[in-house]
């Protein structure tokens, strides 16, 4: 079966987006020159899987940022929701989170980038994730969706590494111990 990485930007107080899913106050980090190892760890995966609340808010930056496939997770999309010019790199699936892996890891496919918030909960309570990225984001927006949720088991963390940038922003990477 494939392994599910995660890399997200979270606010302090644990938020990915706010209520409305506008991310605003990520937009406005004063990041310029940051990489934050988004291009290598881009570069170290085969498909990208998100559900449709990401799918949507991409979907409103205008231009497709994505060069690798990308699987959108969904009960309410089908495929023929998705615009034409996006037909050949979006697919809609509607599987549980197990299944999926099991179709991906037919396909040949053996590192999934896990993009979201209740995809990526979803991903961790199943025992999906093999390491995550977190950026802590200096800022505090008091609600929003939330990046972790209620889980049926603790998931025990080893820290890999920390690192900080000018900008304030601390990114933790953990490997999720099985
Ligand atoms: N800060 C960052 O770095 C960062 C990165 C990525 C995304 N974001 C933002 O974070 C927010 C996350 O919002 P979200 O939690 O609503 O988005 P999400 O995880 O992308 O999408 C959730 C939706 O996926 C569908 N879904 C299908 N199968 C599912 C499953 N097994 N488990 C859970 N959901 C499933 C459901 O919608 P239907 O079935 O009804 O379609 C569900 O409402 C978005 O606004 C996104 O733009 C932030």
């Amino acid at each position: 079966m494939p392994t599910g990485h995660i890399m997200m930007a979270m606010t302090l107080d644990g938020f990915v987006a706010r209520k409305d899913h506008t991310l605003d106050w990520l937009d406005k980090q004063d990041t310029a020159g940051e990489d934050h190892g988004f291009t290598e760890f881009m570069d170290s995966i085969d498909v990208i899987v998100m559900g449709s609340g990401s799918y949507k808010t991409v979907l409103g930056f205008g231009e497709w940022p994505y060069t690798k496939p990308v699987v959108v997770l969904s009960r309410s999309l089908v495929q023929a929701d998705i615009p034409d010019h996006l037909q050949d790199k979006v697919e809609i699936m509607s599987l549980e989170p197990v299944d999926l892996m099991n179709v991906l890891g037919d396909r040949g496919i053996k590192r999934v980038y896990v993009d979201g918030g209740a995809i990526i909960q979803s991903f961790l309570r199943n025992g999906l994730i093999a390491d995550m990225k977190v950026d802590i984001v200096p800022i505090l927006i008091g609600k929003g969706i939330r990046l972790f949720g209620e889980l049926h088991k603790d998931v025990d963390l080893a820290l890999v590494s920390v690192s900080d940038f000018k900008s304030g922003l601390i990114q933790m990477q953990y490997r999720i111990r099985q």
